[in-house]
Formats: structure tokens, sequence, C-alpha cells
């Protein structure tokens, strides 16, 4: 349908008709279904892991000031994000808290895709300054420390290390980038069959934590229950969408352009593009994406193809064995999901905009793109829509917002014969 003819029946306050070509486009977006297991970790559906590292995700314990929690950057009632620009733990981080619904649909992890799986992913908020600030072993101590994590974690890996020697095992000791750092001298000082024993315990505490994360997967939303209806030829079931948001799908799927990226059940290609966002403040140094991110997948010691994988000669590790940047990759950053809008705000990497209808202002003008050079993709096109055709885009964007997912996933599980949750 033309922009001229959509104009036309938003006038008329009509509901345009779906044509061949843009119903199979629909369908292509839903629904989100089950995760198929990750190969590279065999404890992916273990339901002990999975509540063990739910424990983990909720408990403050392992931050070293005892205040800072996964969840107190991914909030469950915001679609696990934290409704913040920028992420605050023990001190801001630089990068827009993403939401963790349907993540492990995902093909790489973090805005520039250095992590290759779920479960390497989520070791790295224990040794980041800004987030826990401490190190795997002092992870490793608190699950050993604590008996039901202790006895969760040897259900499903078999026996922890024998962290009890202090001498062999330092109660807060890794590898870090200052060789002054108490840290990374009690980790220096360590056997290297100790070292390897360490980081063999925290990679299956990573898998834990993914065996929990995986679930999080989003209930259909009022666009995935109209495409079912639509699929069902159950005209009353499609009326589920405005007029509004119906001629949003439309543009969206069509003239707009957006699903050249923003495709298949997460509204995320998956990949990774630089559309030219400036820079949120002056104070933030300039990001290089997905460019800096394949270098640091690479030297990852805990990467899909590496000694910790359960299956480094998988697709998943193959395909980090091959990656290569190029410079295409400098200032890109992976195509979000653009489910759950409606609890993620603000938006973008840095957190650039506030509103969706300051990211459909930007995609109508392009206005302050910044262009690094003339390897830049030159899709994006300004739209030049009317305000009427943003208002419909924001409508059906909407429209892609769920229900709550279930409230046994949105806290930590009871403690064993408490009752009462893990604090
Ligand atoms: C201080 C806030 C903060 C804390 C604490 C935190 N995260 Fe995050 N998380 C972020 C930010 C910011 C990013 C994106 C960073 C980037 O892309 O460079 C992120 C990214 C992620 C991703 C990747 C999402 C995606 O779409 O690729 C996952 C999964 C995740 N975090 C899980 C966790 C887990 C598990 C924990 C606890 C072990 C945790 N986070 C702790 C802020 C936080
Ligand atoms: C060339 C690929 C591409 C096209 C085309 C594209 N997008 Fe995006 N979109 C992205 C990328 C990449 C980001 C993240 C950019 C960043 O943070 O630097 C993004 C971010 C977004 C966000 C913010 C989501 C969030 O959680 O931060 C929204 C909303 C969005 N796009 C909607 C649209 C709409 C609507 C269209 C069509 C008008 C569209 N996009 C076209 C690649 C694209």
């Amino acid at each position: 349908m033309t922009i001229a003819g959509l104009i036309l029946l938003a006038t008329l306050g009509l509901t345009p008709p779906l044509g061949e070509v843009e119903q199979r486009r629909a369908s292509g977006l839903s629904p989100v279904a089950a995760t198929a297991p990750d190969p590279t970790n065999t404890a992916w559906d273990h339901p002990v892991a999975a509540r063990l590292g739910q424990r983990v995700f909720f408990d403050p314990g392992f931050s070293r000031n005892g205040a800072v929690s996964c969840a107190t950057c991914h909030d469950p009632k915001l679609a696990f994000t934290d409704g913040k620009p920028l992420p605050m733990g023990l001190d801001q981080g630089f990068r827009h808290t993403p939401s963790l619904l349907n993540v492990a649909h995902h093909r790489w992890f973090f805005w520039d895709g250095r992590a290759d799986t779920l479960w390497s992913q989520a070791l790295h908020p224990f040794e980041r300054d800004e987030e826990f600030g401490t190190s795997r072993l002092a992870a490793l101590h608190r699950v050993h420390d604590d008996e039901v994590l202790r006895q969760e974690y040897e259900q499903v890996f078999g026996p922890m290390p024998p962290l009890d020697d202090l001498d062999r095992f330092p109660a807060n000791a890794g590898p870090g980038p200052d060789p002054t750092d108490p840290r990374v001298i009690g980790w220096n000082a360590m056997t290297d069959d100790d070292r390897e024993t360490v980081n063999r315990a925290f990679s299956n505490l990573g898998k834990a934590i993914a065996a929990y994360e995986h679930r999080l997967i989003s209930p259909p939303s009022p666009f995935d229950q109209f495409v079912a209806a639509m699929k069902a030829g159950d005209e009353e079931g499609m009326n589920i969408l405005s007029p509004s948001a119906r001629r949003g799908l439309v543009l969206f799927v069509g003239e707009a352009g957006c699903r050249q990226c923003h495709n298949g059940a997460l509204l995320s290609d998956r990949e990774f593009h630089n559309i030219g966002i400036p820079t949120a403040g002056e104070d933030l140094p300039s990001d290089a994406g997905r460019w800096e991110g394949i270098r640091l997948l690479k030297e990852n010691p805990f990467r899909a193809n590496g000694t910790y994988s359960d299956a480094p000669d998988s697709q998943r590790g193959r395909s980090t064995g091959s990656v290569i940047r190029n410079s295409e990759h400098w200032g890109a950053f992976r195509t979000p999901s653009l489910r759950n809008l409606n609890r993620t705000a603000p938006y973008m990497h840095h957190g650039q905009f506030a509103t969706l209808a300051d990211v459909l202002g930007y995609y109508n003008t392009l206005e302050d793109m910044v262009v690094v050079d003339h390897h830049q993709e030159t899709v994006l096109q300004p739209l030049d829509l009317s305000p009427e055709q943003l208002a419909d885009l924001e409508a059906f964007l909407l429209s892609l917002s769920s229900p709550p997912i279930d409230p046994a996933l949105r806290s930590a599980p009871p403690r064993p014969g408490t009752g009462s949750p893990d604090k």
C-alpha cells in the first residue's frame, strides 16, 4: 500500500486491509518460541541449575557493598531493565541496560556482542568495578559458604573445589588489568591447576544463571494475538489491534523499511549496525561498539569455542572462531528487540532517547546523524512521515508489549525449609 493510500485511510479512520505480502511479513514477527538448548551449556535445562541461577540473580550478597544484585539493573517490573539512561551499580556504567526478556534468542550478547553465550555473559558483572566489584573467587566462596547455594551447585555440577583452603584459594582473587590490585596479586600467586579449577567452577555459576535466564520468555502480546487471529481467519479477534496500530504495522513491514533490521520474533536481525545516533554527552568516550566487541570476544577464555565450553565444536563455537572484524563494525551496535518498549525506556545503547516519539523523530529526519566514514551503511533515509503516521508506528510498537511473566520467575525462590525468600 502506498503512503498516500495510507494517509487517505487514516483520515477516513479506516482499518487498512493487510495484503498477502504484509500478512506474510507480519507472521514472521510472531510468536516468541521457547529457546532451543545451547549445547555449550549442558546445565541449560537442569531445573536445579535454574533455581540456583535465580537465587544468585536476586542476591545482593555477591557485590562488594552487599547492595547490588543483577536485579538492581535488571528489574522484573521494568521488563528487566532499570529505567535509567545509564546504569548505576557500585558506579555508573557506560552503556544502557537492555531488557532480559527473550534474551536467550539472541546470537551475541551485549550491545557490542562481546559475549557469545548467555553463560559467559553472566560472568562479567561479578568482576566489573561498576557492577559487583568483586572477583571470581569471592563469588565462589559465597556459593561455597552458603548451605543452600552449595548444595544446589553440587547437585548439578559435582563437588565444589576445596575452597576451605584459603592459602590455595584466596577469599577475593581474580585476573584484572592492574597488577598492583590485591585481587590480581592473589590470582597470580595461584598454581595454574588451581586457577583452571576456579575458572571451571566460575563457568558453572554462569551456566546456572543462564539456565534461569532463558526461561524469561515474554507471554503473548496484543500483536501476537492479532497474528494468531489473522492465521485463523478470525476477523473479530484481529480487532485486538486498533486501526492506528494496524496502519503502523503496514508502515513497519512496508515503506518505513524497519524490518530490514528489526525482523523475526524479537524484531531484531540479531546483527550489528551503525545507525549514526549521536553520543549522549561530551563526557562519554566514543564507543567503537562491535569493532571492540569482536576483539574482546576473541580474547575471552570463556568463549563458546574455549576450554570451558561444553561443545567447543558446535555451530556456535565455530562461528566464534570464524568471526573477523572489518571497518563496518566500527560504531555498530546490535539491533535491539522491539518487544516490551512500554517498559524499557529510555532507548539506544547510551539511553540517548527518552521516549519512543524521540526515536521515531530521529528515524524521520536523521537529524544530527553521525557519519563515521564512507563504509557506513546507507540503508537509512529520512522517512518524512506525517505526525499521524508516526503516531501509528508508535501504536504498532506498543502493541508488542506483553503482560508480566510468571511471578515465580520475578523474585528469589524460597529457601528450602523456611518458605521465605532468599535474602
Ligand atoms: C550495574 C547494572 C548492572 C548489573 C548489576 C548487571 N547488569 Fe546485566 N547489563 C547491564 C548493562 C549496562 C548491560 C549492557 C552492557 C553492554 O552492552 O556493554 C547488561 C547486559 C546484560 C545482558 C546481555 C543482554 C543482551 O541483550 O545482550 C545480560 C544477559 C545480563 N546483563 C545479565 C546480567 C546478570 C545475570 C547479572 C548479574 C550476575 C547482571 N546482568 C548484572 C547492567 C547491569
Ligand atoms: C539499518 C538497520 C535498522 C533499521 C532499518 C531500523 N533500525 Fe531501529 N535500530 C537499529 C539499531 C542498530 C538500533 C540500536 C542503535 C544504537 O543504540 O546505536 C535500533 C534501535 C531502535 C529502537 C530503540 C530500541 C531500544 O530498546 O533501545 C527502536 C524503537 C527502533 N530502532 C525502531 C525502529 C523503527 C520503527 C524503524 C523503522 C522506521 C527502524 N528502527 C529501522 C537498527 C535499525
